[in-house]
């Protein structure tokens, strides 16, 4: 998919160009109050006022969504108009933009259309500028036209039609709106990396599968990636970690992946990823209903992946680092036990009380390497509590930070890239719940506000530097029939470092 962003004057009759290039298909919006402006107007001049005709005849009548083609027209270059209804123009915000570019890419993609030309980037959005209506419209974009068919043994193969869409912006927005483009497309492409690695399945997207995809990564985009095998993690004391691997033949991984954009002695932002590539919960084992959506557990490790190759594609001038802790967590005559202490890298001991309650077991030590690296913050990103979901919904990240500038940080960018999240408390109060009678902590706190003390049960490896926590168990994958990865929160960690980048 070609994409490319060209300045437009509408007032001015839409500068030659835009009317009388050939395309198969021109958008513009119709809002509800039916007085036809910017692109409509000027083009339903041009083609001899056929768009004041549909919308007085009640073929358009602006609803939001609502979307009508006008095949042969005459008079412009494109062959077709599309109309996409905006609902009430001061209602117009992003969620109704957002709307109306779903409805005009799910019509557009149901034809042969192949060159669109877009101009709805152009329409005052409430609180947002031209470039986030080109980067809106080609997340969404690429979102409905995001399949996952590898593993079908005859995946579909028909050509999508459309091949290039041609954005119209006001010339003052030219230059973001370029940078808005290159960016949305790096931001998806990462998208697609992290949905294709939380939809294969465990047998597939192993601990190894993993590091093999961070090497490539690193190969393509010219990371360094370091991959510790079993030994290795024996011989930093990674206690807590191994105790989760023990029960799987699969062996574990730790991944260190470094994206340098910045100067060498920058502080990196370290991103910490939970890759549990299959969680059956141990020996604490799982019921077995929709236990094939723990495949999603290492969705945390696939969003760090998926950020780092977004970062890497569009250069941002920073330091970036990767920290993937990754195996499966399986039961067997080897694996640990309810009651079994295990010691932490950081010397912490720690009663396992409930096998499944995994994912801090291996983020602990993962947090307690990242210290070596001096970082400026480190975020971790795991699917961490069944809990976050009944407090969240699938709508928002739980957000968790003592850090109450780099928790703002992170609440701007997840407004900014409509990747939302919601900060949850962190006081030390909470801490009691982890008390053990046999080791210095346990790894369960009971089932009150289980996500706040898993987020505890992390904070205790993390006081050397800025962290923040996000619980992305309700908001990395969807169930039910349109059950796939989404992609989150690669949007909203690629904001984030955009905004570091440029601050
Ligand atoms: N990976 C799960 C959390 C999870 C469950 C995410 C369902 C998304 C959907 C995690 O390892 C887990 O099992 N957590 C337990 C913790 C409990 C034992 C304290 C949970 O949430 O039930
Ligand atoms: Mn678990
Ligand atoms: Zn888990």
């Amino acid at each position: 998919m070609d994409f490319s962003i060209k300045a437009c004057d509408w007032s001015k009759g839409g500068e030659g160009s835009f009317l009388t290039g050939k395309s198969d298909c021109v958008v513009v919006g119709v809002f509800e109050a039916q007085t036809l402006s910017g692109a409509a107007f000027a083009i339903d001049n041009a083609i001899g006022g056929a768009i004041a005709r549909v919308v007085k005849a009640g073929d358009m009548d602006g609803k939001a969504g609502s979307t009508l083609f006008l095949p042969e027209v005459t008079g412009i270059g494109a062959s077709r108009v599309l109309l996409v209804g905006l609902g009430k123009q001061d209602a117009f915000g992003q969620k109704a933009y957002g709307d109306a570019v779903r409805a005009v890419w799910r019509a557009i993609l149901g034809t042969r259309i192949a060159q669109v030309t877009f101009s709805l980037a152009q329409l005052p959005v409430k609180e947002r500028t031209s470039d986030w209506g080109v980067r809106a419209a080609i997340l969404a974009l690429r979102n409905e036209t995001y399949r996952f068919t590898q593993m079908k043994s005859k995946p579909d193969v028909t050509p999508r039609a459309l091949k290039r869409v041609v954005f119209s912006v006001d010339a003052a927005d030219d230059k973001p709106a370029k940078l808005a483009a290159k960016q949305a497309v790096a931001l998806a492409n990462g998208m697609d990396l992290t949905r294709d690695l939380g939809n294969l399945p465990g047998n597939v997207c192993t601990p190894t599968y993993l590091a093999a995809t961070a090497k490539k990564l690193a190969r393509d985009w010219k990371l360094k990636a370091e991959v510790l095998g079993q030994r290795q993690i024996e011989a930093l004391k990674m206690g807590s970690f191994l105790s989760v691997t023990k029960g799987s033949v699969e062996p574990p991984q730790f991944i260190v992946l470094h994206y340098q954009g910045g100067s060498a002695k920058a502080a990196p932002i370290v991103l910490v990823g939970k890759g549990i590539t299959f969680d059956t919960g141990g020996i604490s084992l799982k019921p077995g209903e929709g236990m094939d959506e723990m495949k999603y557990d290492m969705c945390g490790a696939g969003s760090v992946l998926g950020t780092l190759r977004a970062v890497a594609e569009m250069g941002l001038k920073l330091n970036v680092i990767g920290i993937i802790p990754t195996c499966e967590n399986m039961p067997s005559g080897n694996a640990t036990k309810p009651g079994d202490v295990v010691t932490t890298m950081a010397g912490l001991t720690v009663e396992v009380l409930n096998t499944d309650a995994e994912g801090r077991l291996i983020l602990c030590d993962a947090l307690t390497y990242a210290e070596r690296f001096k970082p400026a913050a480190v975020i971790d990103i795991a699917t961490l509590t069944g809990a976050c979901i009944i407090a969240l919904g699938h709508h928002n990240s739980g957000l968790f930070s003592k850090d109450d500038a780099l928790a703002g940080e992170l609440l701007d960018a997840s407004r900014e890239a409509g990747d939302p999240a919601w900060r949850l408390p962190l006081d030390d109060e909470y801490q009691d719940q982890l008390k053990s009678n046999f080791a210095d902590l346990a790894n369960i706190g009971g089932r009150p506000a289980g996500s706040v003390t898993a987020a505890c049960f992390l904070s205790r490896f993390t006081e050397s530097y800025p962290w923040a926590h996000l619980d992305i168990a309700g908001t990395a994958w969807k169930s039910g029939a349109a059950k796939g990865a989404t992609g989150r929160p690669v949007p909203l960690l690629a904001q984030f470092l955009i905004d570091r980048a440029s601050a």
